[in-house]
């Protein structure tokens, strides 16, 4: 088969999809996250020659079951030409995040995409010249890589580790020196523990792959030194190829892509300094971890009404609580938001109600509910019953009912009322009051006189003026705020040529909408914080929250709590899981309240 060339006349790389020769865990990569060796054969397109990496190159990986967007970018720690059109190319995963944990998963035969190779290589070095290769954590794969097609004992080799070691099967250095932060194997300490800028003095050459902060020091003691030094350089990337300008780095010759100007460079033009965000790479004060006997405290107060912890059920999500009761521990909730209710109930939306998007759910139900007075004969006194608070969502056609079902609300022992001002899948009220400032106020302002229950007004995200509709409801008596409702989407029939919804708009939400609805969260947090502190009121943030992550994210933009949704119709368990995961991040931490973190992003 001809080599395909593109037209700068580069034969690679290509797009091909392999097959899995194994994925195995390196027991010794304790107690942080595991490093797995994943070896994979990769076979030439259309039968013909596979095409071999070259020392420092990287693949981008994905796994062609993956629920992903992107591939990953991983480094080649070895490879082996088997035959002319099949070649074995073994990489080292440490398990970060999900890209991750979807490659560590793959078994032997499992099909996996690989974009590749990328990027440049290491300078050979020159005859008969002494090196030091450095490789730190999984960056060790990368340089292990380069040293074993290098003379055995032409080089010395330091490898520096958090914990145990690994990565170091292949190489024959004259001398391999081991550093590990805690000490479980060779010099404790890092990798200054073992070269120094007299030390290197006897290399012709250092070529160096690891964290940022290595790598910085790597470059300083070469430059002390007068030796040459290589660096690879690892960073986010959507493509591999040079396209998407993700992992740009300003240096001393301009702007360089990590993906196709590297991932070698010389240090020399690597300014270090610039590298990193002055203002995203700082760091909040570090804190002992809470001792094994004291709990964190998750509780919160809002509007004067005490949850034991901030994570609510979002309203339309989870009924009105006895739904889902077998299923998880309700108790164990901070809150629970009903069905959005109308004084005299409606049926809901008529056809399709629901389409799945990836990572996103449309939703058309059109406020179907009981109506306010079956809710409080049938519903609430239910609801009351768990340890998780009772927040009744009500929704109203016209400013008169809203004020109706706000008296009769008010006659209730339910401890709060979120006003569900954003609705968009009903053609009168809902989101039609929050989509301006003087609407949104005129509906609090009536519903505030009807009822002295604590009042948390849910916004809708696809109001143009956000904050200007938060500060009119916040000066019309709300207690509090939520948001953000679903955004408005649409989806079309391929097979009809019309929309797939009644009302042609439906409301959008799931982990796809979750950035939007943070910065929508953070903005409005933002804008709290410039009032005098007695002027400011409670933010809820929700829009996407699908993990305990997720919910210190919005906590950090300064949410007081959290409502999930959407996640728990795929995870029922999920808000569970968050209140968990939420307590451990304090201990983990030493955050005794959420106050101790909350809006630290802002
Ligand atoms: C619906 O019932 O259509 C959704 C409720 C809402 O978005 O508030």
């Amino acid at each position: 088969m001809s080599e395909i060339k593109n037209c700068a006349g580069e034969t690679y790389p290509v797009f091909a999809t392999g097959k899995v020769n194994g994925c195995s865990i390196v027991q010794s990569a304790v107690p942080y996250g595991s490093v797995w060796y994943l070896k994979v054969n990769v076979s030439g397109i259309n039968g013909g020659n596979a095409i071999a990496p070259v020392p420092g190159q990287f693949y981008m990986l994905r796994s062609v079951r993956s629920g992903l967007l992107l591939g990953r970018p991983i480094s080649v720690y070895n490879s082996r030409r088997i035959s002319d059109s099949n070649v074995s190319i073994e990489f080292l995963i440490l398990l970060k995040g999900t890209g991750t944990k979807e490659l560590i998963s793959l078994e032997s035969g499992d099909g996996i995409e690989l974009l590749g190779p990328l990027g440049n290589n290491w300078p050979v070095p020159a005859e008969n010249s002494k090196v030091l290769c450095v490789g730190g954590g999984v960056g060790v794969a990368p340089v292990a890589g380069f040293a074993i097609t290098l003379p055995k004992k032409s080089y010395d080799f330091v490898a520096a580790f958090k914990s145990g070691s690994y990565g170091l099967d292949y190489i024959f250095p004259e001398k391999l020196t081991i550093t590990t932060d805690d000490g479980s194997v060779g010099i404790k300490g890092m990798v200054t523990a073992a070269i120094d800028s007299e030390s290197v003095k006897k290399y012709d050459a250092v070529y160096a792959c690891g964290p940022t902060p290595m790598l910085a020091a790597v470059q300083k003691i070469c430059a002390d030194a007068g030796v040459k030094c290589w660096l690879s350089m690892e960073n986010r990337m959507a493509c591999g190829v040079g396209a998407c300008l993700g992992c740009t780095i300003h240096t001393k010759e301009g702007n360089k892509r990590c993906c196709k100007d590297g991932p070698v460079f010389d240090a020399e033009i690597l300014d270090f300094a610039k590298i990193d965000s002055p203002v995203t790479s700082q760091r909040m004060a570090r804190r002992e971890p809470l001792a094994k006997n004291e709990e964190p405290d998750l509780s919160v107060k809002i509007a004067g009404v005490e949850f034991a912890n901030p994570v609510f059920a979002a309203s339309g999500t989870f009924g009105y609580g006895r739904e889902y009761s077998t299923v998880l521990d309700v108790d164990s909730l901070g809150g629970i938001c009903s069905k959005g209710l109308t004084l005299d109930g409606q049926p809901g939306n008529f056809g399709v109600r629901l389409i799945e998007t990836p990572m996103g759910l449309i939703n058309s139900i059109g406020l179907e509910n009981p109506g306010i007075k079956h809710f409080i004969e049938n519903e609430l006194p239910l609801m009351q019953k768990f340890k998780a608070k009772t927040i009744v969502n009500l929704s109203g056609k016209s400013l008169e009912t809203y004020v109706e079902g706000a008296k009769l609300l008010d006659k209730t022992d339910a401890p709060m009322i979120e006003l569900n001002i954003s609705c968009p899948n009903v053609k009168a009220g809902g989101m039609a009051f929050g989509m301006e400032p003087k609407a949104a106020a005129s509906v609090v302002e009536a519903v505030r006189k009807a009822t002295k229950k604590p009042l948390m007004v849910k916004l809708s995200p696809n109001a143009p003026d956000l904050i200007g509709v938060a500060m009119a409801v916040k000066n019309a008596g709300a207690d509090a705020i939520s948001l953000v409702n679903t955004f408005q989407a649409t989806a079309i029939n391929i097979e009809t040529g019309r929309p797939c919804f009644e009302n042609i708009r439906a409301g959008f939400s799931g982990p796809a909408i979750k950035p939007i609805a943070l910065r929508m969260v953070y903005d409005l947090c933002l804008a709290m914080n410039k009032l005098p502190e007695n002027e400011r009121i409670p933010v809820v943030g929700l829009g996407g929250i699908s993990c305990w992550q997720d919910a210190v994210e919005f906590i950090m933009a300064g949410a007081s709590a959290v409502e999930v949704g959407t996640a728990t119709f795929g995870n029922p368990l999920a808000m569970t899981e968050i209140v968990k995961g939420l307590r451990d991040f304090m201990a983990k931490k030493g955050y005794k309240t959420l106050g101790d973190f909350r809006g630290c992003a802002l």
